[in-house]
């Protein structure tokens, strides 16, 4: 008699409780990690030397989240005796501008034995990446990625069965504080080019196949020809790369396979089919690549230096195909590259990959309110070598903007305004020629109407040794259209005209190129103080950067914990 009765009751229970799992699996999400950033020894490309790690690790883990999901990091300062401070490259901080985790621009750095929490909003699916930004420490390992997948439902402009992300970077045997100390003296002392690249974390000092004379004879057991993946012939896979060198660009090549490009920095992009990809620190790339070639053998996987006199072996990893030993060396030899003083197949890929995906292009303004044309020089400052912006080459000052500049605190960063749209003398100036003028160092900022639309143009120059290199630039809290790149000396007339309105990508880090200019467009739309800066590290530490306020007054209530260091909130 019960029984019956019963059953439905259970029934409405069950699916009323089915229901609502449902609902909350479409909610989102919040992801809690806790880090324990610390030193450690470690042997990424076989040689020992002290790591940053995130609980034991370098790189760290890859963060995973899906769009709309909420992602919690505390962070434990256990360096003993060195601050730190994680940014979320890519993530545009939204209504959290103090999570950014860019020391002196939005927090006081984290001090040893302290801890912060970083919390943020992934508001937008793609491939992102985190890594140390104080001082120079990003060079001593504190990195890794971020992936933000599609709300479930959503369909992607591409399939694949699979997906791995690739992390490259380079690397050296000396520590930071060596590093830093050389680029600060008089004469400057530069550490030279890494010791090694690295893929995923893994590099083979002395034992490279591609150094000269290399081969696996020198090697130690711990020193294996790493793996990339395994394929399954047929399988189309996704692989999510990321650039976090410190001063490399880099080409990266998978033997035998070509590559369709279809992401960017979280922005689909107009699929591109390339041999190989020229990948720019800060940058991140999706590409499918089709299991399509004899599987009974491995392939290469390489990445090169390129755009430096190429003085380190390129990093080697082994693509296998199911059933074969997985580090099984490929019978060919490894493969060389492109010539690394070529720039023209890189402008060329640049230009290839500035378009969006038709049916995912964000329409750009037509026309910006304000164009802030950024000069890049080499100058000799007070007898140091430092990299300027219209003259001005960025120092940090000890406040965090954001802290003195929505509290008003006066005196707490240079509040001269910076040259607003060009460098005085940029009509006349000589772009092929070191620079003839000193510059100066300072902390200003550019102040930007909240809403506004602002083009930037990078104009490339002659650094002081005759020579221009390339400069990949990375814009916090915001992604911009890339509206074009060109040789030369940037006419503002002539060139603007030549803007791409029409399909252009979106993306938060984009190369400069030798000699070249390039232009990108931003809406000025979120609250808070932004850094954008050269991804070197290097040069960024030589002041290679501009610092944007646009808003400030509407950031809501600052927290504490971004604070006390500085000028007090009483000293006014
Ligand atoms: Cu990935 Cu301010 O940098
Ligand atoms: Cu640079």
């Amino acid at each position: 008699m019960a029984a019956p009765s019963r059953r439905p009751m259970l029934a409405v229970v069950l699916g009323a409780f089915l229901c609502s799992l449902a609902a909350l699996s479409a909610e989102a999400k919040v992801h809690h990690h806790t880090w324990d950033i610390a030193y450690h020894r470690k042997s990424l490309d076989c040689f020992e030397k002290l790591a940053v790690t995130v609980n034991g690790e370098a790189p760290g883990p890859t963060i995973r989240a899906t769009q709309g999901d909420t992602v919690v990091v505390t962070v434990r300062n256990m360096l003993e005796t060195e601050n730190t401070g994680i940014h979320w490259h890519g993530i545009r901080q939204r209504g959290s501008p103090w999570a950014d985790g860019t020391v002196g621009v939005t927090q006081c750095p984290i001090l040893p034995g302290e801890s912060f929490t970083y919390r943020f909003v992934v508001d937008r699916p793609g491939t992102y990446l985190y890594h140390a930004h104080y001082g120079m420490q990003r060079v001593a390992g504190l990195d890794g990625m971020l992936v933000v997948s599609e709300s479930d439902g959503v369909v992607e402009p591409f399939t694949y069965d699979e997906e791995h992300t690739v992390l490259l970077m380079d690397w050296w045997h000396k520590s930071v504080y060596e590093q830093a100390v050389g680029l600060a003296s008089d004469p400057l002392e530069f550490v030279g080019e890494p010791q090694s690249l690295l893929i995923n974390g893994r590099g083979m000092f002395g034992c490279s196949p591609a150094a000269p004379g290399g081969g696996a004879a020198a090697c130690n057991a711990s020193c294996a020809l790493p793996a990339l993946f395994t394929a399954v012939p047929g399988k189309t896979y996704r692989l999510r790369i990321g650039s976090l060198t410190s001063l490399s660009s880099l080409n990266f090549e998978i033997e035998g396979h070509s590559m369709t490009v279809v992401e960017a920095d979280g922005h689909y992009v107009r699929p591109v089919v390339v041999d190989s990809l020229f990948v720019y620190s800060g940058e991140t790339y999706s590409v499918l690549v089709k299991a399509d070639q004899d599987p009974s053998r491995n392939y290469w996987a390489a990445s090169h230096v390129v755009g430096r006199r190429r003085k380190t072996p390129s990093a080697m990893a082994v693509l296998s195909y199911a059933g074969n030993d997985p580090r099984a060396p490929p019978p060919t030899p490894p493969p060389a590259g492109p010539a690394w003083d070529d720039a023209a197949p890189r402008v060329a890929q640049s230009r290839s990959l500035a378009a969006a995906h038709p049916d995912h292009v964000l329409p750009a303004p037509p026309r910006p309110d304000r164009t802030l044309l950024l000069l890049n020089t080499q100058n000799r400052i007070d007898g140091h070598v430092r990299w300027a912006i219209n003259g001005v080459s960025l120092r940090f000052p000890a406040t965090p903007y954001l802290v003195s500049m929505k509290r008003g605190l006066r005196g707490a960063y240079d509040d001269q305004r910076p040259p607003a749209d060009a460098y005085d003398n940029y009509r006349s100036y000589d772009i092929a020629s070191p620079p003839a003028a000193n510059g100066t160092v300072a902390s200003a900022a550019y102040r930007l109407a909240l809403g506004s639309v602002v083009d930037v143009v990078l104009q490339n120059t002659a650094a002081l040794n005759g020579m221009s290199e390339t400069h990949p630039w990375h814009l916090h809290g915001h992604d911009f259209w890339v509206l074009g790149y060109g040789e030369g000396k940037f006419e503002p007339g002539r060139d603007a005209a030549k803007f791409n309105l029409r399909d252009p990508v979106m993306k938060n880090t984009v190369a400069l190129h030798p000699l070249g200019w390039t232009a990108v467009r931003f809406v000025a739309d979120n609250p808070g103080v932004w850094l954008f800066h050269c991804h070197i590290e290097a040069h960024v530490y030589m002041g290679m950067g501009v610092v944007l306020e646009e808003g400030v007054e509407k950031v809501s209530r600052l927290p504490k914990s971004i604070m006390g260091c500085g000028r007090s909130e009483g000293h006014n």
